[in-house]
This record gives structure tokens, sequence and C-alpha cells, in this order.
């Protein structure tokens, strides 16, 4: 996973990360660095961008940045602007979604996931793609449960669903300026955010029964696929979002809502 078959490739390119203190949003600011590039980082996990400044150097701006607020996201991409002088391409990763039932969801949590999940994606997108410069890329990182329903996730896959067609409609508008933007559809993935499914060994074993390759993936394995949708590699392709599973959406999504009462509490 550590191989960098491309290096250069992103020489004096600036990418605004979202989401980029931990899991895939890291992979992707490593691999992104490790390519040339330079990148403007946020999250709201403050100590987490501490380390990457340190880890990053002079190719990194880091900033707060809860996805939710249209003020941060804005300033994000300014301390991009201010920082490197433009902005490449961006990527779009937090999402928040625990298991509940429908019938015992209280409005606040399926707000909350869907501000975190999808609009938080909508607000980078708006925000880069009003100074991104002709000709960039923008990536969101969907899910498969955007396509494959699984009981107990009615916020997160609603809003990881909305994030495909999201990706489609913001590939459309933005395509005049030759601006691509596409996704991923990751599976499993070795994340903090994954790790409790990791652990738990039923729901590990329902994961590999229904993954073809038989494990889970790696997070340098999803950010070698962003970085190839923002690369000039893939100047052919937009509105696309790209399966990074194992081949788990030809198969059964595993229940991931163990011990969830669906009955009204
Ligand atoms: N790990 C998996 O198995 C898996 C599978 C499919 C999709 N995904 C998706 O991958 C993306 C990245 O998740 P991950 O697994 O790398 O998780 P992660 O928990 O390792 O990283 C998520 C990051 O987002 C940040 N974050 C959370 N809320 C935020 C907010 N409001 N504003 C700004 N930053 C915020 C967190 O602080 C954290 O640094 C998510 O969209 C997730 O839904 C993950």
């Amino acid at each position: 996973m550590s191989e960098n078959p491309a290096p250069g490739r992103f020489t004096d390119a600036v990418a605004v990360i979202t989401g980029a203190s931990s899991g895939m949003g890291l992979a992707t600011a490593r691999r992104w660095v490790a390519d040339g590039g330079r990148v403007a980082l946020g999250d709201i996990d403050t100590s987490g961008l501490d380390r990457l400044a340190e880890e990053f150097g002079k190719a990194a701006v880091t900033l707060r940045c809860d996805v939710t607020s249209e003020d941060d996201q804005k300033a994000l991409v300014d301390a991009a602007l201010s920082g490197f002088g433009k902005v490449d391409a961006a990527v779009a990763c937090p999402a928040i979604g625990g298991p509940n039932a429908i019938v015992n969801m209280p409005l606040d949590e399926w707000r909350r996931v869907l501000d975190v999940t999808l609009t938080g994606v909508m607000l980078t997108f708006k925000h880069a793609g009003r100074v991104m410069r002709d000709g960039g890329a923008m990536a969101a990182i969907a899910s498969v449960n955007a396509t494959m329903p699984g009981r107990g996730f009615a916020a997160y896959n609603s809003a990881k669903a909305g994030v495909t067609m999201l990706t489609q409609v913001a590939a459309m508008e933005l395509a005049p300026r030759g601006i691509r933007v596409n996704g991923v559809a990751p599976g499993l993935t070795q994340t903090p955010m994954a790790q409790p499914a990791i652990d738990d060994p039923d729901t590990l074993g329902d994961w590999k029964a229904n993954t073809p390759l038989g494990r889970y993936g790696d997070p340098a394995e999803v950010a070698a696929v962003i970085c190839w949708l923002l690369s000039r590699e893939a100047s052919y392709i937009t509105g696309e979002t790209v399966f990074v599973d194992g081949g788990t959406h030809t198969m059964r999504l595993p229940d991931m809502a163990r011990g969830v009462e669906y009955s009204v509490v």
C-alpha cells in the first residue's frame, strides 16, 4: 500500500480536503502530498490537524472546519487561496450516522446525519466550485450504502444516495468549466469509523462472506482511486461513483445494525 506509482503527478496542484484528520481523508491527503501536491485540510478534530501540520510542513495549511458550517467551508477554501494561490481539487469526506429504526428516529438525529453527510458535501462543492480553476476536479466519498439498503441506517443510507446524485448534478453543472466531479463508494474499510464492525466477529464474518475479495479495505486503497479520479488519467470520467469495496456490491450488504430495536419504543 505504501508504493507511490505516480510521483510528481500533482506537483504544485492544490487540493482542499474536508474530514482530513482521520481515515480516508487522511489517506487522501497523504497520497496527494506524496504525489507532489499541496493541501488545505479541514476537520473538527483539531489535534489531528495539528499532527498533520507537523507531518506535511509547508505542503499544508490546516483549519478547523465543521462541514455543516458555510462560514467554515468558505474559510477553508480561502485558506487554500491565501496559502497557495489557487484551488485545483476538492475532496469531501466526512459522514456520521449510527443505527436506529425509522419508527424510533428522533428528528434531530435524522437532520444531523443529513447535515453532515449530505449538506456537508454540497457546501464543499459549492465553495470549492466557486473558486476552482477551470479544468479542476472534485470527489466525494459515498458508500456501498448509497445503493445497497440496510436496515437501521435510514438516515446514513439516504444521505449517501443523495451524495451520488449530488455528484452527478455537480458534474453536469461544472462541466462547462471543464471541472469533473466524481465519487467513490467504499465497502468496509479499516478506519476508526469502521473499527467496531471489524472488531465484532459476527459482523466481520458477514462482510468477508459477502465480499468476493474476502477482506476489508485499507484507506490507502480508497485514496488511490480518489486521487486517480482527480488526476488527468481520468480526464474523460465525470458524474461517476466508483465502488472500492472488494466486490461487496455484487453480493449482499452485511447487517450493521445488530441489536437495534425495530418495534416502537
Ligand atoms: N470506513 C468505512 O468502512 C466506510 C465505508 C463506506 C464509506 N465510508 C465513508 O468514508 C468517509 C470517511 O470515513 P472514514 O471511515 O475515513 O472515517 P473516520 O472516522 O476515520 O474519519 C472521518 C473524519 O471526519 C471528521 N468529521 C466528522 N464530522 C465532521 C464535521 N462535521 N466536519 C468536519 N469533519 C468532520 C472526523 O473528525 C474524522 O477526522 C465517510 O464519508 C464515510 O461515510 C466509510
